[in-house]
């Protein structure tokens, strides 16, 4: 639902005095509508007033999108900017999570949130987290839940997340995490699961490489450095050997089911073992049919809300 809200008031010294008029926008049932989001000014330096119109995000799509025509001549029917995608992706170690995540990233501009790459920052700044975290990542084990679980809520509720959506990637990892983000409400759109077999995923883990420059995830075979400058500073994990990964195949194989349970009803499960475009076409498909599904349904209730 859209909201217009129009204020005057006088000005001295650039500053409001009080407000001489305003007009509440329209509303349904009494309630009130979204928080404001943007404020422009009009100001002129002789007159003694201000004029100031605000109106929500989905009231300034609306604008955009109406053409002036329509816009003058009858009902206004909405074209609402959808809200933002909550996405999770799971997967075992090395199926591909980060470098979907890159590529949903790039099309859909949602908040990549990895819980590992939080936790690797930790045990970058030295912190006590971080010490405590790199002895259970050393062992292929699941951090406790103390130091996840709020590393990640706060991360979750930063204004950039909310406002542009989000992608979390390697969280929820068990029972217990899933239900701290079912406790504040917090579920997704869609859970991504890529399916790749063990085999391939040893191979993967151990030609992985990372660029520490632009944090881009290379792999020396599928996956190769554009040039020789790049392939020089590449970097390898700390757990990315046969034998840790072995273990974090385990953690994960004993966890996965509470998740999936979980989100049972969102799980969209990909084939991770086809080449990286071809992976990603498939998620792409699903999201774009989310992002439609979220556009119609705030394009209907804004209508809805336009009538009143
Ligand atoms: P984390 O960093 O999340 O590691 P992971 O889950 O083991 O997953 P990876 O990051 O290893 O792999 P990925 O799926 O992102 O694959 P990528 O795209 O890089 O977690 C590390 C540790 O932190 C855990 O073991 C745990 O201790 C702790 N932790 C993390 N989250 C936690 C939580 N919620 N709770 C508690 N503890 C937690 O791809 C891998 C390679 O394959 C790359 O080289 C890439 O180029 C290549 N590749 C990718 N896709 C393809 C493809 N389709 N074809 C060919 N090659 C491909």
């Amino acid at each position: 639902m859209a909201s217009l809200g129009i204020s005057i008031s006088s000005v001295a010294g650039g500053r409001p005095m009080r407000s001489l008029a305003s007009s509440p926008s329209c509303s349904n049932n009494n309630k009130p509508f979204a928080s404001l989001h943007a404020t422009r000014s009009l100001e002129s330096s002789r007159a003694p007033f201000r004029l100031e119109i605000s109106y929500d995000r989905r009231f300034s799509a609306e604008l955009r999108r109406q053409p002036l025509a329509a816009a003058r001549s009858g009902p206004v029917v909405a074209a609402a900017e959808p809200e933002p995608m909550k996405i999770m992706i799971s997967g075992p170690p090395a199926s591909g999570k980060g470098t979907q995540c890159e590529l949903i990233k790039k099309k859909y501009g949602l908040v990549h949130i990895a819980a590992g790459d939080l936790l690797r920052a930790e045990i970058g700044a030295g912190t006590e987290n971080g010490k405590r975290a790199k002895e259970y990542m050393e062992k292929g084990m699941l951090v406790p839940s103390e130091i996840v679980v709020m590393m990640v809520k706060e991360r979750l509720l930063q204004p950039d997340a909310q406002e542009k959506g989000w992608l979390l990637d390697g969280y929820p990892r068990s029972l217990s995490q899933a239900t701290a983000l079912e406790d504040l409400r917090i579920q997704p759109d869609l859970f991504i699961l890529l399916d790749v077999s063990e085999e391939i995923l040893i191979e993967r883990v151990v030609g992985r490489r990372l660029d520490p420059v632009t944090g881009k995830i290379y792999h020396l075979k599928y996956s190769p450095p554009e040039n020789e400058e790049i392939a020089a500073r590449l970097t390898q994990r700390f757990d990315d050997t046969e034998e840790k990964v072995k273990l974090r195949l385990k953690t994960h194989h004993q966890n996965v089911e509470d998740v999936l349970s979980t989100y049972k009803d969102v799980i969209f499960k990909v084939n991770g073992d086809a080449p990286i475009e071809d992976v990603f076409a498939e998620i792409d498909k699903a999201l774009s049919s989310i992002l439609d599904k979220k556009s119609r349904t705030d394009s209907a209730s804004m209508a809805a809300g336009m009538s009143c």
